[in-house]
């Protein structure tokens, strides 16, 4: 199934997830050198690396909710996506609350605000495996008919016309 957003032909949902993963998970890795080195600079890293990360869920969440829609009904594809995206909604709802936490004084976060962003990265995990299963397994938010020999995104819009001689 195509993706219903895309840019240059490819689906804007899977370039922006991007952002979340990255700056959400590298919060965890700035968090345990807090922790380990006692650098109360890398936690004040990890708040506004928080903040990017959930702001890049919040752009990248729409996009994903506009393919879902698309999905037909009763199929896997809608279960995954679903399960997908209502996990994805506690990630940034626990990230969210641990810099809302952390707001205070980002070099010291409390331990519950370190347990609610290393349970959303943990979380964050299973979330992206639903959706890389709703891609690469069941061919949600991708090209129609693609092979191996399909021609460029940027020249041709649809890619089933194409279809090779194999
Ligand atoms: C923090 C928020 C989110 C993150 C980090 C995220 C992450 C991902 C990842 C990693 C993929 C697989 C991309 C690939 O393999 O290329 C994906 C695909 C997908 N996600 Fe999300 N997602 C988020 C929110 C949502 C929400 C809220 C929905 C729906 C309501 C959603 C629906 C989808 C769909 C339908 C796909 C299949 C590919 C596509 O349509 O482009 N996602 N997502």
């Amino acid at each position: 199934m195509e993706s219903k957003v895309r840019l240059f032909g490819h689906a804007v949902h899977q370039m922006l997830v991007v952002f979340p993963l990255g700056l959400l998970g590298a919060s965890v890795v700035f968090d345990l050198l807090a922790l380990v080195g006692g650098y109360s600079l890398m936690a004040v890293v990890a708040y506004y690396l928080i903040l990017a990360g959930v702001i890049g869920g919040l752009l990248a969440a729409p996009f994903g909710a506009i393919d879902w829609l698309a999905i037909p009904a009763g199929t896997r594809a809608k279960s995954v996506g679903a399960l997908h995206a209502g996990g994805n909604v506690i990630v940034l709802v626990a990230f969210a609350g641990s810099a809302w936490l952390r707001y205070a004084e980002p070099a010291v976060p409390p331990v519950l605000a370190l347990v609610l962003s290393f349970g959303g990265a943990a979380l964050s995990l299973v979330t992206a495996w639903l959706g890389g299963e709703l891609v690469d397994r069941m061919g949600v938010g991708v090209s129609d008919g693609a092979h191996l020999n399909a021609p460029s995104s940027l020249r041709h819009r649809s890619v089933a016309a194409e279809r090779p001689t194999r």
